[in-house]
């Protein structure tokens, strides 16, 4: 079927299960250059392709931010990683006189380990006006989406696993350590909505047999990381908290959970002091 009008495309993909069809619709009809173009975009989307893949970009703290197929779509939830970070960051810059912690002043390091996109590092380079940025993922398509948003936002994206990645001159540099890791349990992976398991590969979402394994990795060598005062950032489910919590304080950070019930996000900060 052919849907022509914004009626016929919302009626579309409500049958299709689409919660905010009216809003997907108006936003499809605008990035369609073409109707022949429209009506594979409304195909794809009424089959099950999440919008952000169909559309080719996501918003993420108010910006476009580009999504390749294959590429894990940024959450809303995980703004609350940003909007922590960049309230700690301005904290550290007003205790430091001026200065980050590592007296990184107007220019803090910031990594985006287990970038996907890259959204998390190019939203946080915004909202600080501006950072030494560097993002890092192990999948080839994360790296080459990340590239697309981080390099325009002045910053630079390596390829490899996890510290693995970075260039060695950040170790003790770093000012936030942003980490979004993949931690659903593998078990529960087939639970997850047919968007995220059909859609996003298995690299992003999968944490090992509780979900932590990749956060572990990432806490035994953040703290040599960082730059004194520095912090780790990153994001679990409220039913992990503590268990994160502990492997982060594990690492020799001081670990601290943050939740918003409305996002409906937990972080969990580790601090090095
Ligand atoms: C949950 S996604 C988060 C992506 C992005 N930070 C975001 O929030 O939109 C997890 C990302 O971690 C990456 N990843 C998984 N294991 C990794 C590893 N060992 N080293 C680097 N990146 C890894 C995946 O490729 C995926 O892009």
């Amino acid at each position: 079927m052919t849907a022509h009008t914004a009626d016929e495309i919302t009626g579309r993909l409500r049958a299709a299960g689409c919660v905010f069809a009216e809003e997907e619709a108006r936003l499809l009809i605008a990035a369609a250059a073409t109707p022949v173009q429209l009506s594979a975009m409304v195909g794809q989307r009424a089959g099950g392709m999440p919008l952000e893949h169909v559309l080719g970009w996501a918003e993420f703290c108010g910006l476009r931010i580009a999504v390749d197929p294959g590429v894990f779509v940024p959450r809303r939830r995980t703004e609350f990683l940003v909007i922590q970070a960049a309230a700690g960051a301005e904290a550290g810059r007003g205790a430091a006189g001026g200065g980050l912690a590592s007296g990184g002043l107007a220019r803090p390091v910031i990594v985006d380990l287990c970038c996907g996109s890259g959204a998390l590092g190019v939203a946080l380079a915004a909202a600080l006006g501006g950072a030494d940025l560097h993002a890092a993922d192990v999948d080839p398509a994360a790296v080459a989406c990340a590239r697309r948003n981080v390099v325009p936002a002045g910053g630079r994206v390596h390829a490899g696993d996890l510290f693995g990645a970075l260039p060695a001159e950040l170790r003790g540099r770093v000012d936030i350590l942003a980490v979004n890791v993949p931690y659903v349990p593998t078990g529960e992976i087939a639970l997850l909505p047919a968007e995220a398991r059909d859609y996003e590969p298995r690299v992003a979402l999968d944490g090992g047999p509780d979900g932590l394994d990749v956060l572990r990795r990432v806490a035994a060598e953040a703290a040599a990381w960082l730059a004194p005062g520095g912090r780790l950032l990153t994001e679990t489910s409220e039913r992990q908290a503590a268990a994160a919590a502990q492997i982060v304080a594990a690492g020799g950070l001081a670990a601290q959970v943050i939740t918003d019930d409305e996002l409906g996000a937990t972080v969990v900060i580790g601090l090095r002091s």
